[in-house]
């Protein structure tokens, strides 16, 4: 799992990292490890038709981990099962999710890190559910106080884990502050270093602290072809107004133009991100509901014909 591009990891971004954006992301890099958004178990395990992810097939997408999240070990291992029936290729389980609705009241996500029994026992409830590769992906602690992350990756190294990702921020930091890993300790099991990396310098930064990989996202955002650069795969596109024309017809495809128009916009805003009349385009692409007006606009703004 650790060879050459695998090394590099597309992190699970909720509302983004979804089939039509990882099939962009999966051109400019054909062989870079991805993860999936997060998945409720509950949702996926009660097959709720409203959550198009929960029916995603992984067989035709390289190599993918898809994340689940809960707090229930067996329903847990459930979710897991109907993820390597999918085609997942492994399982991540989500242990760094600070969202109140995930990490408070549903005692799941960043919740594991205040209790490392459970945490034990949902990656233990996967790894005898499946027979691919268990991961967690976590944080640095709940807060400055408790930055106890590497006693949770002893634990969920013992229950079975294979390997985990570190978001170099606790739960309490959220987004905010800059990332902050240490040079990496003595454990167990390979851990991919995440937070802030956004180049080619970041990441050979995290590989010299000794991390085993590394892992971006926010990074990706506007810009899918940053993957392909670091890898080695793939160039920053001539027109970037294709990639957005395209990524367009994906969400369409998966959603429906109904959904899909606003969905786009938030994509449409980071492709734009910088450019001269980016504002004016944003305001206009904001108030589109009409799928063939949101090309017509795309494609004056990048001078396609
Ligand atoms: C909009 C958004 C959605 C996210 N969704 C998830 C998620 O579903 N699962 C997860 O483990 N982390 C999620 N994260 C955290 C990221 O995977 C990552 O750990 C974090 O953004 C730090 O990495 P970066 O600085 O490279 O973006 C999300 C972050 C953002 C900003």
């Amino acid at each position: 799992m650790f060879d050459n591009n695998k090394k590099i990891f597309t992190a699970p971004l909720a509302g983004i990292t979804d089939k039509p954006f990882r099939t962009i992301l999966r051109e400019f890099a054909p062989d870079v490890s991805m993860v999936t958004e997060m998945i409720s178990c509950h949702s996926l395990v009660e097959g709720h038709k409203n959550c198009i992810r929960n029916f995603d097939n992984y067989a035709d997408e390289g190599n993918i981990g898809a994340q689940i999240f809960g707090a229930d070990a067996y329903l847990m291992g459930e979710a897991a099962k109907i993820l390597q029936d999918s085609g997942a290729k492994w399982i991540d389980i989500n242990m760094g999710c600070p969202v109140p609705k995930v990490a408070t009241r549903a005692g799941a996500g960043a919740f594991l890190m205040r209790n490392h029994k459970l945490a034990g026992e949902i990656v233990a409830a996967c790894v005898k559910a499946v027979n691919i590769p268990v991961s967690v992906k976590t944080r640095l602690g709940w807060d400055e106080a408790h930055k106890d992350w590497q006693d949770l990756i002893r634990v969920v190294a013992d229950s079975g884990a294979d390997f985990a990702v570190v978001h170099g921020r606790t739960r309490a930091q959220g987004y905010s502050g800059n990332a902050d890993l240490p040079t990496k300790p003595d454990l167990p099991i390979p851990i991919i270093a995440n937070g802030d990396i956004k180049n080619i310098d970041d990441v050979e930064r995290v590989q010299s602290l000794g991390y085993d990989g590394a892992m971006l996202g926010r990074a990706m955002l506007g810009q899918p072809w940053i993957i392909g650069q670091i890898c080695g795969t793939a160039e920053k596109p001539q027109n970037v107004g294709n990639v957005v024309l395209k990524h367009l017809d994906l969400i369409i495809d998966y959603y429906g133009a109904k959904s899909g128009v606003p969905m786009f916009r938030k994509h449409a805003a980071w492709y734009s991100a910088g450019m001269p009349n980016s504002a004016q385009f944003r305001i206009r692409v904001n108030q589109i509901t009409d799928e063939g007006e949101l090309k017509k606009i795309i494609k004056d703004f990048w001078s396609i014909d």
